[in-house]
């Protein structure tokens, strides 16, 4: 079976490539230039935005599922370059669901709890959704065009995803807090942000699961603690033996420069934890999964 991964090198897409390994013919899509020297992977550096490109690889591969994780995934850059988050997050999902419904492949994207607006947090699959940036607002669109392109196809709303790169960089907020902490550095964090964060390594194992099934629809992956980003980082402080004093509590509305953030996005696991063999953890247990994991 095939598996086409698009954001080889992101953050989310090194975990769902190294524990795909030896399980399917694993095929990655990236802008950067990457030595891949492992014979089960591999990389094809493309632009998903050039379309013709696209297509001739698509059908050169031929994927039986495809795992779009692939965006402009930060908040802040898309909402001051809304233009070209729409042709990333938007348009290149429109092309990826085209293609994988012209190939018979399962697609499963990649979405986010800020779809909602927060005002009531322990969201439900059905819940609508009501987007309050405009990275929030791609993803909102993206969701529905994976889902009346084919039936077969899958939007996971992603938590606050946590954990230390598995291969590639990408966005970690844990690599990024665990440099400040080394240094000494005071980092504020805001409390009034609830979230239901999940580590990389299970988020890695149930979009695998996701493709290899017969699951359709949303799905919300989500840990099984509700918790604010204060309290997340003061965790992760303790857990590596930092000064919890380094964390600072802070509110969303006094860190000049951000785009608006939801305040409780927590989701409700439920479906997941039904329909999936893979486990749903609390804060701490994927904590020790992501720091413990070797490949
Ligand atoms: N991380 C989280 O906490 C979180 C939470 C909720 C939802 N999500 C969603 O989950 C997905 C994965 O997130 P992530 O944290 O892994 O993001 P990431 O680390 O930023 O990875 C995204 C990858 O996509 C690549 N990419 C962007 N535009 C491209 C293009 N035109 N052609 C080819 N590749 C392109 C990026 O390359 P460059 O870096 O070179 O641009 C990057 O390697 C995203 O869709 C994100 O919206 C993430």
């Amino acid at each position: 079976m095939k598996l086409l991964v698009t954001g080889f090198n992101g953050f989310v897409a090194g975990s769902v490539i190294a524990q795909a390994k030896g399980k399917w013919e694993v095929h990655g899509i990236d802008l950067a230039e990457i030595p891949t020297n492992d014979p089960h992977i591999f990389y094809h550096k493309l632009d998903l935005l050039d379309d013709k490109k696209l297509t001739d690889l698509f059908r050169k591969i031929a994927p039986d599922a495809v795992i779009h994780t692939a965006a402009m995934a930060n908040i802040d850059v898309c909402q001051n370059n809304q233009e070209r988050a729409g042709q990333v997050n938007i348009g290149i999902t429109k092309t990826i669901a085209r293609l994988s419904h012209e190939m018979g492949a399962k697609m499963i994207l990649c979405s986010t709890d800020s779809v909602f607006d927060g005002t009531k947090g322990n969201y439900c699959e059905n819940d609508t959704p009501n987007p309050i940036n405009f990275y929030a607002e791609t993803k909102a669109n993206a969701e529905q065009i994976v889902l009346s392109a084919s039936d077969k196809n899958v939007v996971t709303r992603l938590s606050l995803v946590m954990g230390l790169p598995v291969m590639g960089q990408g966005n970690s907020f844990l690599a990024d807090t665990i440099e400040k902490l080394k240094k000494g550095i005071r980092i504020p964090f805001p409390a009034n942000e609830i979230r239901t964060p999940i580590d990389v390594i299970t988020l890695g194992r149930a979009l695998l699961e996701l493709a290899g099934n017969q699951f359709s629809g949303i799905i919300h992956l989500a840990g099984n603690s509700k918790i604010n980003r204060y309290q997340i980082a003061r965790e992760i402080a303790v857990t590596l033996g930092f000064s919890p004093d380094l964390i600072q509590s802070t509110d969303s509305s006094a860190m000049e420069g951000r785009a608006t953030r939801p305040n409780d996005v927590s989701m409700d696991n439920s479906l997941a934890k039904k329909t999936l063999r893979t486990p749903m953890l609390s804060l701490s247990e994927g904590l020790e999964l992501t720091l413990n994991f070797k490949i």
